[in-house]
């Protein structure tokens, strides 16, 4: 297995610490396909919505922008997002102002995770935010959302994924030539800042090795909704309840 400690959060943080301004350009240009990603998510929330109001955890919630229209339309009983900035909870409580039932927490998301309580929630959401965390870690936060999620509930996990035997290394010298070579609308010094952030902290798995942590949770197979280059949404099922 290769080395892969999960850093301090301050360190994962930092680049989501001081200003969202770089995350916006990131979105206003959509390297990252935000938008084709939040249309497949967007259509789950609905599905979900259609069998009654659902209570969501978002973990890593950043400034939650993208998801406020679709919670306004579709208002779940409980939104809790999770974020170690307090720059974008601060922006989070600005984007989802007015909306009733939402609360904001500065925590870890694993440990806010393993903190909920059982069979409280029937969605949990997390963007870009779980490849942070070390193999270990990852295992770990599918045990918890396992644990937390009500039966035939939702975990809608957004994040790069290595192809099928690609090392890290691998991965990194392809997306920071992607970065480098398209995301031309960003401010070339953001942009260094933007990829030195990358090269240090991102650790995405194997969709093979994803799909055997959920399996091992008891969440089963993931279904693909969506991929866009590394960039992808996985739909995650909990079990039916047992009669
Ligand atoms: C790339 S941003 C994504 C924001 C948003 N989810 C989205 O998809 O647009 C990643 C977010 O995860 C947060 N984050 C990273 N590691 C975290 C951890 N261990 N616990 C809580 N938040 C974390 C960062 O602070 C940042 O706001």
């Amino acid at each position: 297995m290769e080395p892969n400690p999960t850093p301090p959060p301050d360190n994962c943080t930092h680049l989501f610490r001081s200003s969202w301004s770089l995350y916006d350009a990131i979105l206003a240009g959509n390297y990252m396909s935000h938008r084709e990603i939040h249309a497949c998510v967007r259509e789950v929330l609905m599905a979900q919505a259609n069998h009654g109001r659902f209570a969501l955890l978002d973990l890593g919630c950043g400034n939650a922008r993208l998801l406020a229209d679709t919670l306004r339309t579709l208002a779940p009983r409980r939104y809790l997002g999770v974020d170690l900035s307090p720059s974008a909870l601060a922006e989070a409580a600005h984007y989802l102002h007015g909306l009733p039932h939402v609360e904001l927490r500065e925590q870890d998301l694993l440990a806010c995770a393993q903190d909920e309580a059982a069979a409280s929630t029937e969605v949990v959401y997390s963007g870009f935010a779980v490849h942070h965390l070390n193999t270990a870690d990852k295992q770990r936060l599918f045990h918890a959302v396992a644990r937390l999620l009500r039966p035939e509930g939702s975990f809608l996990l957004v994040d790069v994924v290595r192809d099928e035997g690609q090392t890290r290394e691998a991965y990194l010298e392809r997306y920071l030539h992607l970065m480098r070579s398209t995301w031309t609308g960003i401010e070339p010094t953001r942009l260094e800042e933007a990829c030195q952030h990358v090269a240090a902290f991102d650790y995405p798995e194997m969709l093979s090795a994803l799909t055997q942590m959920s399996v091992s949770a008891g969440l089963g197979e993931p279904h693909v909704l969506g991929q866009f280059g590394a960039h992808t949404v996985m739909h995650f099922r909990q079990s039916p309840a047992i009669a």
